[in-house]
């Protein structure tokens, strides 16, 4: 196992040590975004976009770390868009070469959207976390998140 999954899978266990017994999403996301943040240094912004339940084909800010957040994404806008209306992880080495990308921070240059799917089955957020560097993000961010994102909130 690489260090870097090593880690990831630390991360998970403080996490869900944390979140123990705590029922209500605005805090389990909060710390989610809080501990992955400050452990990662290739993490500039970190949070999540939650499915609004007043408007189910839009996305709405959610508790993150890093500089102010667009507050919404329509699905299939930008890669937190394309991980809502696809299900499925995204990872985008350059994003200013990403067809539709939003630019809510030019700074960012990378960037990995995990879609949150509850015990349910239902998607009910995207985690996106960006980085200053192109291509920060490889396979072991993929696994090592899908990993916390799916034992906190599934
Ligand atoms: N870059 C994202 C928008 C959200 S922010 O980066 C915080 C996207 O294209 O989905």
């Amino acid at each position: 196992m690489s260090e870097k999954l090593q880690t990831y899978d630390e991360v998970k266990k403080e996490i869900l040590a944390v979140l123990e017994g705590e029922g209500n999403l605005v805090a389990r996301m909060a710390t989610v975004s809080n501990i992955l943040h400050h452990r990662f240094d290739h993490y500039y912004w970190t949070g999540f976009y939650i499915v609004d339940p007043q408007k189910p084909d839009e996305l709405v800010v959610g508790p993150y770390q890093g500089t102010m957040g667009c507050l919404r994404i329509p699905f299939g806008k930008g890669v937190c868009g394309a991980a809502a209306a696809e299900r499925e992880t995204q990872i985008v080495d350059d994003v200013h070469a990403f067809a539709g990308h939003i630019a809510c921070d030019a700074n960012s240059a990378s960037e990995i959207v995990v879609p949150v799917v509850n015990k349910h089955g239902d998607l009910i957020a995207v985690f996106d976390v960006d980085s200053l560097e192109k291509a920060a993000f490889d396979a072991d961010d993929q696994k090592g998140l899908e990993a916390i994102i799916s034992g906190a909130f599934s």
